[in-house]
Order: C-alpha cells, then structure tokens, then sequence
C-alpha cells in the first residue's frame, strides 16, 4: 500500500465541503473545456477548493464567494501557500453580492436558495451567453422520499424531476460526477467532529445537541439510503 499517497489524497480532499470525488471534479472541468481562458464564479465556494482544483488542472481564473468566515479566511491562507493569485475569495452573502462580471461557468454546490429553479435563476445573472452552468445538488434516489428526510433536507428531487426542470430552462445536462458512499462519510464525520469540538467548548448548548442527534438519526437512518448527490454542467444548444 503506498500510504504517502493515500494521505495525500485524502489531504487534497479534505477542504472540499460535498460529496463528490475529487478526481470526478477535475474530470468535469476536463469534459467541460475548462482552460487557461475560463473565468469561474463559485458561489457558496467553501474553502473555494474547487477553483483551487480547476486553476491547479486548468489554469482558469475565478471568484469564490462565501458567507463564512472561517472557510474564506482558511482559504486564502491555502491559495496563499500554493502562491494561487488568480483567484479571489470573497466573505458576502451570495443573495446580497452583485457583480457585473459575466462568467464563462458559473457555480453552485451543496447550497440551494428556494429549489432548483431558483438556483438556475441565481446563476444566470453572472454567465456569459454560451457559459455554462455547474450545479452541485442532493437528489433523491427513489421518487418518493420518506418524509423524514423532507422534513431533514426541504426539497429533495429525483434525477428525473432535475432533468425535466434543466430542460424546461431549455439546457441539457453534459457533463456529471455523482457521489460516493465514500465521499458521504467523509462530509457526514467532518461535519459530525466539528460539533463534537463546538459541543466540548458549549456543552450546555441545546441547539447542538439537538442538531446532533439529528444529524447522525438522519444519516443513518434515510439519507444513507435514499439521497444522492450530484455535480452536473449544464448548457444551452
Ligand atoms: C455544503 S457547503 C459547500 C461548499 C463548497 N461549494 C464545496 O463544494 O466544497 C455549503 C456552503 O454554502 C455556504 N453558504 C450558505 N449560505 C450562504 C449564503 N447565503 N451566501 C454565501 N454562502 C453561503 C456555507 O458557508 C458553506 O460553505
């Protein structure tokens, strides 16, 4: 087993907040076309790993906007050691945040603001025509979800349902890298240690523990089973 490998492998994925592999996320910026040319906006970017990748492979320029803090803090140090400064993270609000730069992607995963439809909506404003849009969204893997993971998650789609709205927008979906049970437990546990640490700081804090449990009931429980996860770009003929 080449074990400095597998740790760097999991170093590389440890600041991206989905679940979708990294190399699936290198093989849709290959798929599709990002360059040296591409200017990427990434809205609710987290770390802003994801550009990181896409520059890393690419070469493409971008924007990263979060409304945390501490993941934009945490990934400008990152951008910085890597000496990155073709890429600008941003700590705003995203339904607040206006621009007049148009993009050639526009990006949105593991975040979404009213439903699907809204999240096309949203990234709309910023793409240049031809651009293309990256959608990373949770989907359910049967067509009627239990209610218990409604209740957990709000909109929950199938596959089928986000395809009949990509294509009521008049996009088709060309590129897509889906989850693994693998990648879940790595975004389930990390979210689960750092509300172990907030809870050994706050023990009397209520919200967390009631987050907690249910968080770990809702896992293991439904969304396990029953939710997937999805990264597609979608683009008009
Ligand atoms: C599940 S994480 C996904 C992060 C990143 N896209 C990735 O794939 O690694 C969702 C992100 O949305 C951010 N977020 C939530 N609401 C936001 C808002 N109104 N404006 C900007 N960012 C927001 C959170 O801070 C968090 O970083």
């Amino acid at each position: 087993m080449d074990y400095k490998n597998l740790i760097n492998k999991l170093e590389e994925s440890k600041h991206l907040i989905s679940m979708t592999p990294l190399d699936k996320i290198v093989e849709i910026g290959f798929t599709s076309g990002m360059n040296q040319d591409s200017f990427v906006l990434d809205l609710c970017c987290g770390y802003g790993e994801m550009l990181k990748v896409w520059h890393q492979a690419f070469g493409i320029k971008g924007i990263g906007v979060d409304i945390c803090k501490e993941f934009i803090d945490e990934g400008k140090i990152l951008l910085k050691h890597e000496n990155i400064d073709d890429i600008s993270l941003i700590e705003a609000d995203v339904l607040n945040w206006k621009s007049d730069k148009k993009f050639d992607y526009v990006c949105l995963s593991g975040e979404d603001f009213g439903g699907f439809e809204r999240t096309i909506q949203l990234l709309e404003q910023y793409v240049k025509p031809n651009g293309k849009l990256i959608i990373g969204t949770r989907f359910s893997k049967v067509e009627s979800p239990p209610m218990e993971l409604i209740e957990f998650e709000g909109e929950t789609l199938s596959l089928r349902s986000i395809n009949e709205i990509v294509r009521k927008f008049d996009y088709f979906i060309t590129s897509m890298a889906s989850d693994t049970d693998a990648e879940w437990e790595r975004y389930i546990m990390w979210s689960a240690r750092r509300h172990l640490e907030n809870l050994r700081n706050n023990p009397n804090d209520e919200n967390c523990q009631d987050w907690c449990e249910k968080w770990y009931t809702s896992y293991f429980g439904f969304r396990r089973k029953y939710e997937g996860y999805v990264l597609l770009v979608i683009e008009k003929l």
